[in-house]
């Protein structure tokens, strides 16, 4: 049995089968219009009649653009930050899941660029991570961000800015509106939206290059949507979780090198996540790249594995081939 239907939260046309997944199919905004579905791969318990609809309906401009959340007073809020690991595209799968716990903590101990908190948008929600910068601009568009610097796509300015982001650091300045404002223009003119610094600690992401930017400037629609959120920039283990706390854990993939922060994650970090995360009492949802022993830690520590593919940015090769990853949960009912 297959169902069409138009999202009443996120006016986006939703594809479900029986188990509530969609991730077999492809949506795509067309102006003017809702979505339209592309079926990618149908599940066997599929009726082998796709249907393609598209229904004439007006969008907020933001979610025409390709955002699909909102807040809860129906305005819709996208990630701040451009952030490498992205899960925004995993919403499809994980609101589902997160319906039946919709009224409990949610709890990101790898928050990152916020895409599943402002994706699943939380009445309550503990965000952490390590890198303080990031947290520092959540913080201050919570409690109102005026942005008075200016934002310029110039090379000469980017490195300006970074000069004046990293004397910041350097004088114990960097929970400080400038240094949020500094960070988010940094960010969106740097090079892929990276988070990297040197051995001094020193922000070095070199300028973006980008032909057209466009920059936020007017961010008060955080300030509503974040008003119950707490944010922390501890290490992961540091939380201190509530038995009934919904946590959704995206860590550092496992890869060789991943410098997301000073200090990097290594296996150990990997097996220190997943051994804490499986003790939690509460539901847990955790993400990682499908690699044979991220699967075979997992699976030992008792998760429930489920395989998808990411999307794959085109590589300098043109290979488009989705890269598996693994979606571990637990205590889910
Ligand atoms: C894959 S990213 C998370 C992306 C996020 N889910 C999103 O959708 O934007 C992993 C994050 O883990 C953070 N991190 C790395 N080590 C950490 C640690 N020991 N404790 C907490 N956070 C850590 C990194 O700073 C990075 O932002």
């Amino acid at each position: 049995m297959v169902t069409v239907g138009l999202s009443k939260h996120t006016q986006r046309t939703i594809w479900s089968n029986d188990k509530g997944t969609n991730r077999f199919a492809e949506f795509s905004e067309v102006p003017g219009f809702a979505v339209v579905a592309r079926v990618l791969r149908a599940p066997p318990d599929w009726s082998a009649n796709a249907v393609i609809i598209t229904l004439p309906i007006s969008l907020p401009s933001d979610a025409r653009a390709g955002g699909d959340q909102l807040s809860g007073d129906g305005s819709p809020v996208r990630p701040p930050l451009k952030w490498a690991g992205g899960k925004r595209w995993q919403l499809p799968v994980l609101r589902p899941i997160w319906r039946a716990h919709s009224e409990r903590r949610l709890v990101e101990p790898f928050c990152g660029g916020i895409a599943v908190a402002t994706g699943l948008m939380p009445k309550r929600a503990l965000l952490n991570d390590i890198n303080p910068h990031v947290i520092n601009l959540y913080r201050w568009l919570r409690s109102g961000l005026t942005i008075r610097l200016r934002m310029r796509n110039e090379e000469n300015y980017y490195y300006r800015c970074r000069d004046r982001f990293n004397r910041l650091l350097r004088q114990g300045k960097s929970a400080t509106a400038e240094a949020a404002q500094l960070f988010y223009y940094l960010n969106r003119t740097g090079y892929n939206g990276l988070c990297r610094f040197n051995k001094s600690g020193e922000f070095n992401v070199p300028f973006g290059q980008y032909k057209k930017l466009d920059y936020k400037l007017d961010f008060q629609e955080y300030r509503s949507a974040f008003g119950d959120w707490k944010f922390t920039d501890t290490d992961f283990q540091s939380i201190k979780l509530r038995d009934d706390d919904f946590v959704y854990a995206d860590p550092p993939y496992d890869v060789e090198f991943t410098h997301y922060s000073r200090g990097g994650f290594d296996w150990g970090e990997q097996e220190r996540a997943a051994c804490w995360l499986a003790s939690h009492a509460g539901p847990v949802v955790l993400s990682n790249q499908a690699t044979p022993r991220v699967v075979e830690l997992y699976r030992s520590l008792g998760f429930n594995l489920q395989f998808l593919d990411a999307p794959r940015r085109i590589s300098c090769t043109g290979d488009r081939t989705p890269a598996p990853e693994v979606l571990a949960t637990m205590n889910l009912t």
